[in-house]
């Protein structure tokens, strides 16, 4: 089977990962550790995209140049815009678009100049099949008792959602930036600082991508608070759990 991608955000989702790769082989490229291992029997390559678009665009550059992957999976964690997209939700992406992208009036705001496009869709078999490992994962339960009450959580509340996530290199951490974007973009479910560069550089070279992210925060004056703390105990867990179930699923 083809080699597939798992790019991670952060550290503790990418440690997440590794745990589940028994025996692995690292290489280094442009700064960046690749780690190369079997899950389920396919054929993985994961790191860490770094942080922002730019960093992201080369991970999935190297990844494609260097080490020949077909596929690419985005996992990390983001911030809810839509009310729907709640704290410790999954958020499953069909397209992705930069919420900072304005070359107007050139070109109408957030198209992506001389390309024609604004959006970029993920592929619809890998995305699917990522909706079903998250669906599975989340009701079969991710998280332990002690977790839910250390984080304030629910058992059986968190939902997986699929639609527009929006990509920018800012950390959208006020109330009003959040309702700004809500209004110029009201299909937006979250934003994070990665996914729109990822999809745009599998689109260039014609390589299927699909993302997932867990709601870490709501966009607000509060998105800062305990967010390494959600990404420790609650996202990494989830990207592991949902990948898990996703590459048992492919195996079949
Ligand atoms: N990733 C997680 N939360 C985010 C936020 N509020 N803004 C941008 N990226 C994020």
């Amino acid at each position: 089977m083809s080699r597939i991608a798992i790019v991670s955000a952060m550290h503790p989702e990418l440690a997440a990962v590794l745990a589940w790769l028994p025996q692995k082989q690292k290489q280094t490229v442009a700064g960046r550790e690749f780690v190369l291992g079997r899950w389920h029997g396919n054929d993985v390559v994961a790191v860490l995209s770094r942080i922002g678009k730019v960093a992201a665009a080369t991970t999935a550059t190297v990844l494609i140049e260097r080490f020949g992957v077909r596929q690419v999976l985005f996992t990390g964690v983001a911030g809810g815009v839509a009310p729907l997209a709640q704290v410790g939700d999954v958020v499953v992406a069909s397209a992705f678009m930069q919420h900072d992208m304005d070359a107007s009036p050139l070109f109408p705001i957030y198209e992506v100049p001389l390309y024609g496009r604004s959006h970029f869709a993920t592929d619809a078999v890998l995305t699917a099949a990522l909706v079903r490992a998250a669906k599975t994962a989340l009701a079969q339960g991710v998280l332990d008792a002690a977790d839910l009450t250390e984080m304030g959580m629910e058992a059986g509340l968190a939902q997986v959602h699929q639609g527009l996530i929006i990509s920018g290199d800012r950390f959208v951490s006020t109330r009003l930036e959040s309702q700004r974007l809500q209004q110029a973009l009201p299909a937006a479910l979250a934003v994070e600082m990665e996914g729109a560069a990822v999809a745009q550089v599998c689109h260039d070279y014609g390589v299927p991508f699909a993302a997932m992210r867990t709601i870490s925060d709501r966009s607000d004056d509060d998105a800062h608070a305990d967010f390494l703390k959600f990404v420790d105990t609650v996202a990494s867990r989830y990207s592991a759990a949902i990948l898990d179930h996703f590459f048992t699923q492919r195996a079949r």
